[in-house]
């Protein structure tokens, strides 16, 4: 077993896993309407009523490789509980590829991969689930991959909890065949196009500017947010200011 970065906060994230299908199946467009079928206690509900804001969503895209420790740090620590509060006004777009290289040999993309072959395969394997499930079952399937350490062991039993009718095998089909390759060939394409370049992975983009400082990211977004700020969105900001000075 590899000693991982992320194993401290496994108790945690296991836990948090167990809560998530509740707030996967809140995304705004099959939310109850008011009135109807209210969260149940212990629900991870969304904490603001949907659709009363026409104000755009915030995008936040992520460029980033599979294998990389500061990625899956990132996903996992930063991105994942930004996304748990405030989803309703997230649009999180995933683009695995990072530092990778493509190349036209024959007709056909090959790839090399900063961490080796197996990240060129689990680059294809999220560019499939981003492919094929549904947006919020996508994410949270990549957030239990990458928090894990034996990602294809694990994908059977993440997919299970966020996509229980799709089956491993459809994925790595996929991964493993010429629609992988065109899925990861598009990324490639969205990564060298990205203006200014990125510089390193992780490379977090939010309403078409880099995000300077990775720790920061949801009192930007909460910032950015023109509609009604959800809840937590003050909450944040005044515990923030709450520092001890000597
Ligand atoms: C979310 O982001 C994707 C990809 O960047 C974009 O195509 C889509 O229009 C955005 N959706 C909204 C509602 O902003
Ligand atoms: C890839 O290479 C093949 C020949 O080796 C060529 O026919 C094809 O146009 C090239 N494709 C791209 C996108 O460059
Ligand atoms: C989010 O991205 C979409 C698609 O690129 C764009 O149409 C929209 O204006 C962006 N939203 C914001 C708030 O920048």
């Amino acid at each position: 077993m590899t000693s991982s970065p992320l194993l401290p906060f496994l108790p945690v994230l296991l836990l948090l896993l167990l809560q998530i299908p509740a707030a996967a199946h809140a995304s705004p467009l099959d939310t109850p309407r008011e009135g109807t079928a209210p969260c149940k206690v212990g629900d991870l509900c969304p904490k603001v009523p949907l659709g009363k804001s026409n104000a755009p969503l915030v995008n936040v895209s992520l460029y980033y490789e599979s294998l990389c420790p500061g990625c899956r740090g990132f996903l996992v620590r930063e991105l994942f509980p930004t996304w748990l509060m405030v989803f309703e006004i997230l649009n999180v777009t995933l683009v695995p590829y990072g530092n990778a290289k493509e190349q036209n040999v024959s007709g056909k993309w090959e790839f090399t991969c900063q961490h080796g072959e197996e990240e060129c395969k689990f680059n294809k394997v999220e560019a499939c689930l981003l492919d094929q499930l549904e947006k919020n079952a996508a994410f949270l399937t990549i957030v239990c991959l990458e928090e894990l350490d034996d990602m294809e062991d694990n994908l059977k039993p993440c997919l299970q909890l966020y996509a229980p009718k799709v089956s491993p095998d459809t994925i790595m089909d996929c991964a493993m065949g010429d629609r992988g390759m065109q899925l990861l060939h598009m990324n490639a394409q969205l990564t060298d196009a990205l203006q200014p370049p990125h510089e390193y992975v992780p490379w977090v983009v939010v309403n078409g500017k880099p995000l300077e400082d990775m720790t920061q990211l949801l009192t930007l977004v909460c910032q950015l947010y023109e509609g009604k700020k959800p809840d937590v969105c003050p909450l944040m900001a005044s515990s923030h200011r709450e520092v001890c000075l000597k």
